[in-house]
């Protein structure tokens, strides 16, 4: 049966919604925020132009499809790495952190080269990954040649395939020796088994030197098939997790104690080090493997949030949580790619940058935009020392969670919402801000055991990017966040995110409804009027079967 005919009940009514939709913007003849669906019956097809380059010039107006994944999370067994021993059982000699021991994880490492056959099946142009930087040196200044040559294997495997790489330096994790999260006090200082970590007095500086050390090596061995590089993923939001909270390794807690003399040290160390292996790669890739004019695009990714004003549950226009919104969404979303385009940073997170860091400056080609989530903020009780607010992170309620905009929107697994046009508000906020940086979201996706919600969240993503496109901002194309099941971090392996789904008993790989559908986007190089039909639009998604009570999702 053709995709657009098998359908259930909710998408249809989706399918009703987006018509209804259309009708009502072409009867009003006005924008409005929330719509997708253009002023036509049927929906028309939209088309994908050749995929480009990620910040050239002529990259412009060109689009990737691709899926992404990290090291960590798809990885078999690897004892350097921190969250090994962090996640480990205590029995067995871990710290039992996490949800889950990340053991072996999806088996990718073994499997790497079988899974390129996933992303050709799909008729992906490019694969989005990151290169294990403890496998690579598990013990600091000692290279391990193997875990290089399977990098090389995988390398050539995409190439063979026509898949561009887009290469993730830090994605998340670390090599104990950086960091090591059982020994996080750093008594006796650092030392090649314990660098202590970004924002540690003596230690940060040579984590810096490090990861540039790091970052020239796998320029120098891989930049002739790489040119699109990514430094870090996610700055804030990783640094909140790991050095803010304490729930990923290294496991410190700065929020609860002095945020600005703990935390802002570590993103000022971070930022630094991203700069520091942007110039090791500019140096050090010396191949212009896209014909693009320069050897190595340079860029990062941004978690950014789809923030709304809340107060008692509800969405607010007070002030007090309007300023408050705006604050979290200048911090989350802006203050880190603000820092490194004007070479100062918000040191004191009051709105104004104020530390010199002049070599940031002229260190990022593009920005990669990481959407998942919409979410309320109160300035009513400030839960964050310093900048005086309380979101709703975690289902953690303080009045700051909102009702989703539909039920079906919850993604019980990871207590948040998923509001497809929050896609399309970032990108412009972020077009707005940032005119000149080309945007490529690189990743979006949900934790989902139904095929039809992710098929659906694929084709809205690409709605609203398309949307987002039409009105001026350079997105340069879309990675799906994943390209199969993996260890979600802290949660463990409960979060489905992938386009094919993992048994853990086998380790097979099986393609969900949301491959199906992304692959006949990508082999088309078009999504046509019929799927938009079928999964578009921003009315009511499938349900998740097993979740009852969705609507305390976000904690309501
Ligand atoms: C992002 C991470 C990615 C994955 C998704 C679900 O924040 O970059 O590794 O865990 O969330």
């Amino acid at each position: 049966m053709p995709a657009h005919r098998r359908r259930g009940p909710a998408a249809r009514r989706g399918r009703a919604l987006a018509t209804l939709a259309a009708l009502t913007l072409a009867a009003a003849a006005c924008a409005s925020e929330e719509a997708v669906a253009p002023a036509q019956l049927p929906l028309p097809d939209i088309g994908y132009g050749a995929p480009d380059s990620l910040a050239a010039p002529s990259g412009k107006g060109s689009f990737r499809l691709g899926a992404a994944s990290a090291a960590t999370q798809i990885e078999d067994s690897n004892p350097a790495t921190d969250w090994y021993v962090f996640t480990r059982p205590k029995a067995e000699g871990g710290m039992g952190r996490g949800a889950e021991f990340v053991g072996d994880a999806s088996r990718g490492f073994s499997k790497a080269l079988e899974d390129v056959a996933l992303l050709r099946e799909m008729g992906l142009d490019s694969y989005r990954f990151s290169m294990e930087w403890a496998r690579i040196e598990p013990r600091r200044d000692v290279i391990d040649e193997e875990a290089l040559a399977h990098y090389d294997r995988l390398l050539d495997a995409l190439v063979e395939a026509g898949i561009r790489p887009v290469v993730t330096l830090h994605h998340f994790s670390n090599p104990v020796w950086l960091d090591d999260p059982r020994h996080t006090g750093c008594a006796s200082g650092p030392g090649d088994d314990n660098l202590c970590g970004f924002g540690h007095p003596e230690g940060g500086p040579l984590v810096i030197e490090e990861m540039a050390e790091h970052a020239a090596l796998l320029a120098a061995r891989f930049g002739d098939r790489v040119d699109d590089w990514g430094t870090l993923n996610e700055p804030f939001n990783y640094l909140l997790a790991a050095y803010g909270v304490g729930a990923f390794p290294p496991g410190k807690s700065a929020l609860l104690g002095d945020l600005l003399g703990e935390f802002v040290p570590v993103l000022r160390d971070y930022l630094l080090a991203h700069a520091a292996a942007y110039r090791a790669l500019a140096e050090a890739d010396t191949v212009d493997a896209d014909g693009d004019g320069e050897a190595a695009d340079v860029g990062l990714t941004l978690s950014v949030g789809d923030w709304v004003a809340a107060r008692n549950h509800q969405p607010s226009d007070d002030p007090e949580d309007v300023e408050a919104r705006d604050r979290m969404a200048y911090v989350y979303n802006h203050l880190v790619v603000d820092a490194v385009l004007g070479g100062r940073l918000d040191s004191d997170l009051d709105g104004e940058p104020d530390l010199e860091l002049p070599g940031l400056r002229g260190t990022l080609d593009w920005l990669g935009v990481q959407y998942y989530f919409r979410a309320g903020v109160t300035g009513d009780g400030g839960l964050v020392p310093v900048l005086n607010l309380t979101p709703c992170v975690n289902g953690l309620d303080f009045g700051a969670c909102v009702p989703p905009v539909d039920p079906t929107f919850c993604v019980p697994a990871m207590r948040y919402e998923h509001h497809a046009p929050g896609l399309y508000t970032v990108l412009k906020d972020l077009g707005a801000r940032f005119p000149e940086l080309p945007l490529v979201v690189t990743e979006s996706g949900i934790a989902t055991r139904v095929g039809e919600r992710r098929a659906e969240v694929v084709v809205r993503a690409l709605e609203q990017i398309e949307r987002a496109r039409g009105e001026g901002v350079d997105v340069r194309g879309y990675y799906h966040w994943s390209l199969y099941d993996n260890f979600e971090w802290a949660e463990g392996f409960a979060p489905r995110f992938g386009l094919y789904t993992v048994d853990y008993g086998s380790y097979e790989r099986t393609a969900t409804k949301g491959a199906e559908v992304l692959g006949e986007i990508a082999r088309g190089r078009a999504l046509t009027g019929a799927l938009r039909a079928a999964y578009g639009g921003d009315g009511p998604m499938t349900p998740e079967p097993e979740a009852e009570g969705l609507e305390r999702c976000n904690g309501n």
